[in-house]
């Protein structure tokens, strides 16, 4: 049963790190907080702070650490799950902010071979994927109505996966992706980055769809 479970599956990756907003530099909390200091929740209106920067927010010097550490988990999907030997390159890169109540509503990266969330801090709320189509595989032709004794990676149409601070989650670009609310009173912190071919046909920055 187990030799072919994952047959055209979707790969997620996620992994936990000792690398947080906690434990940045003073430099890079600071370079951070400004960036939150001029935001507010969005109560009632599901709302998310992107900064985008012309999708070049890791490029400044200061977060070199962390765009490191984001290239290093990215190359390891390419060479273990991928298995593919061309090179990568890092297209766009983003800041998002959820303050209290606040959420990240449902959407996809555009031009993306696959993303890489880094969520420096985070003490409430899941990433949410939603299956293409919002059919799962046993409802690819038809909509069968079925009932289930239970959801599981076969039957779900929407995979919840909890986030905290520390945690970094790999998926395709097309899948349909949003947050939980922020439950928590510590503003919510995720840093993204799109990946694509090294060198190869890229339509252009700011392809990231919110
Ligand atoms: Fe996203």
């Amino acid at each position: 049963m187990s030799l072919y479970n994952n047959l055209w599956g979707v790969p997620v990756y996620k992994e936990n790190v000792d690398y947080t907003y906690n434990t940045f530099d003073k430099d890079v909390q600071d370079f951070v907080d400004k960036y939150i200091e001029n935001t507010k929740p969005m109560i009632g209106s599901k709302g998310v702070q992107v900064f985008v920067d012309r999708g070049r927010f890791l490029e400044n010097p200061k977060l070199e650490k962390i765009k490191d550490l984001i290239n290093q988990h990215a190359q390891i999907f390419k060479d273990r799950i991928m298995a593919c030997t061309n090179e990568l390159q890092l297209t766009e890169s983003w800041l998002t902010v959820n303050h209290k109540d606040d959420s990240h509503f449902i959407h996809k990266h555009a031009c993306t071979i696959f993303s890489v969330c880094y969520y420096p801090k985070a003490e409430s709320g899941s990433l949410v994927l939603k299956a293409p189509d919002e059919k799962n595989i046993f409802q690819r032709d038809y909509y069968f109505p079925f009932s289930y004794s239970e959801t599981n990676k076969w039957n779900a149409v929407v995979w919840e996966i909890p986030v905290l601070s520390g945690d970094i989650i790999i998926f395709p670009g097309w899948v349909n992706h949003f947050t939980t609310p922020n439950e928590s009173d510590t503003t919510r912190l995720m840093i993204a980055a799109n990946y694509w071919l090294k060198g190869s046909g890229h339509l252009g920055a700011n392809s990231i769809e919110f």
